[in-house]
């Protein structure tokens, strides 16, 4: 079956990435809002989501969105959410702390609990309290995610047993990188579950792993690949926002440009 290709837009510059995904933020948010009256967002980790949230908080049009909005995390270092490292800390700073975000809707992940089963298992329960699907996975409706250059995201590494796990949607995981090795991350199929899922990438050191992650032979067994090409959401919910470095080492997948960005397979 001809695996349904991820959009991809491409935008000039690290700025211009942030401003195009903000305002697909106030899209799907509207969207959800008007849908369902209710908007359940996931934030991706590390360091390129700053610059994005800042955009997001700057979004006159979701003032009258956060009330409404639900704030998860797709993974979390297993540091205190003081800690400079923690994904938590980083939204806190750019995203929560600017925009009126009830705080009783920002769900974090107490990855700091040192039994990390159990905090997986908190969350879990939390999640699915929110966006039960039955037995089956947690439906968000926007999960953001960024990329490794090993290929991974959230905190589903090369090789790691979490990517094997399909009947939880939370766990924890070791073997993450030396300065956070223990982590908690959502689970391939929550993250293939969400109505919408924007990876947001940016930079030249991230080429390799773009085009790894989109260019991939057709046809290539599902755990050949990277974990980030194994987020499978349904058709036309995938899109690939990146920059033009980041863009750089992909040969075949048409583009758009985020200036006139319109998502095109
Ligand atoms: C984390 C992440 C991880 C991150 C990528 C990219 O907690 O580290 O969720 O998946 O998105 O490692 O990180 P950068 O944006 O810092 O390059």
């Amino acid at each position: 079956m001809e695996i349904d290709r991820p959009h991809l837009g491409v935008a000039a510059d690290p700025k211009a990435l942030a401003q195009a995904g903000a305002r697909l933020w106030v899209d799907v948010a509207r969207a959800a809002l008007e849908e369902r009256g209710v908007f359940h967002v996931a934030l991706a980790g590390g360091t390129t989501p700053a610059a994005l949230h800042r955009a997001v908080a700057e979004q006159s049009d979701l003032d009258a969105a956060w009330h409404r909005t639900h704030a998860w995390f797709g993974d979390e270092r297993a540091v205190p959410p003081t800690d400079r490292r923690s994904n938590y800390h980083m939204a806190q700073e750019t995203l929560f702390e600017p925009v009126p975000l009830p705080a009783t809707q920002i769900h974090r992940m107490e990855a700091e609990d040192p039994d990390l089963g159990a905090a997986a298992d908190r969350y879990e329960r939390a999640l699915r309290a929110a966006r039960g699907n039955g037995a089956g996975p947690p439906v968000l409706d926007l999960l953001w995610l960024g990329l490794g250059e090993d290929g991974h995201t959230a905190s589903l590494f090369p090789g790691s047993p979490a990517l094997a796990v399909h009947d939880r949607a939370v766990v924890p995981v070791e073997g993450g990188p030396p300065d956070t090795p223990r982590r908690l991350s959502l689970t391939l199929p929550v993250l293939s579950a969400a109505r919408r899922v924007f990876f947001v990438v940016s930079g030249a050191n991230k080429a390799d792993a773009v085009a790894a992650a989109l260019e991939f032979a057709p046809g290539a067994a599902l755990d050949s690949l990277p974990p980030a090409a194994r987020v499978r959401p349904a058709p036309g919910r995938l899109l690939w926002l990146v920059d033009e470095a980041a863009a750089s080492r992909l040969k075949r997948t048409p583009r758009a440009h985020a200036a006139g960005f319109t998502p095109r397979s």
